[in-house]
């Protein structure tokens, strides 16, 4: 048996246009897993599935809002409808938004709660509408793997960021939640696991890290200073982890965030 076999699988991408996201699907799509990507922009989307299936892979793209059921539901009749089965659910959509950020000048009693809400509604509900969604669906083939995103601003208070290291707390704990309770109740084949990306430069974040010359930010100097081996992640550098979370080399593994951070979560900073 080939343990990391994920071929003719079929995987819906929340955020599957963002940075990690399409990394993740151009991995997946080449070991031969048909790929659903979920975004909030048709045109994107687009983009992205003729590139996806210029090389040969199948794929197809869907307009949705991960925050409204009903749209997720007429999403799942349509990925039912094309390949019959949905076997991974890959929640990538979240991030920070600049509302809910602190800013230098500010403290937290400058928090616009408006703004946490919209940070919390994204990350903790942004995974929980899907995994219910989709998860209805594992439940009854008794089979199935979600995988959430988590964050290194959950076990450790990143400053200026509150609204997202809460809902991103909270999600980590909905991901131990759905793990017993699909296992409990449904099949020990369905499996719910997150990953804690450490520090990759992307969409969100660019501004906070680098300059517009390149050079990192004090902020970006102090993550790096904190972060064992010394450098930012690449987004392809999550893709082993995601594979082996996907496959059979994990059978027996649900319930974990499992975290791709260069050393970080590990480190004392001293
Ligand atoms: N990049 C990092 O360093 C890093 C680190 C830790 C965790 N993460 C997490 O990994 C995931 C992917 O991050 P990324 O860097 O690829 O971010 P990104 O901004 O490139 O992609 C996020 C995607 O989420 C989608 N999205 C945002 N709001 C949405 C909404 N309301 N409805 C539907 N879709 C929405 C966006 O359209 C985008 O495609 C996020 O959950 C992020 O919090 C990223």
């Amino acid at each position: 048996m080939n343990l990391f076999n994920i071929k003719n699988k079929v995987a819906v991408i929340t955020g599957g246009t963002g940075v990690l996201g399409s990394s993740i699907a151009e991995h997946l799509a080449a070991s031969g897993v048909k790929i659903v990507i979920l975004g909030r922009n048709q045109e994107t989307i687009n983009e992205m599935i003729n590139s996806l299936t210029g090389k040969g892979y199948d794929a197809i793209g869907i307009a949705a809002n991960i925050l409204d059921k009903e749209s997720l539901e007429q999403t799942r009749k349509k990925i039912l409808r094309q390949y019959g089965k949905i076997d991974i659910l890959l929640n990538a959509a979240g991030g920070n938004m600049p509302g809910a950020t602190i800013a230098t000048n500010q403290t937290i009693f400058d928090l616009s709660m408006d703004a946490f809400q919209t940070v919390t509604d994204l990350n903790l509900n942004g995974t929980v509408l899907p995994s219910i969604v989709f998860g209805e669906i594992m439940a009854q083939q008794k089979e199935g793997i979600i995988i959430n995103f988590s964050s290194m601003t959950v076990e450790r208070a990143v400053t200026r960021v509150v609204g997202y290291s809460a809902s991103k707390a909270a999600m980590e704990n909905f991901t131990r939640w759905m793990a017993v309770e699909m296992a409990t109740k449904f099949s020990n084949k369905i499996r719910v696991n997150a990953i804690a990306p450490g520090f990759f430069i992307g969409n969100q974040n660019r501004n906070l890290l680098t300059n517009e010359d390149g050079s990192y930010t004090e902020r970006g100097k102090n993550i790096i200073n904190n972060t064992p081996m010394k450098r930012f992640g690449e987004a392809d550098e999550l893709l082993g982890a995601i594979h082996f979370l996907c496959s059979e080399a994990s059978q027996f593994v649900t319930g974990i965030v499992l975290p791709i951070d260069g050393g970080f979560s590990a480190f004392s900073g001293v």
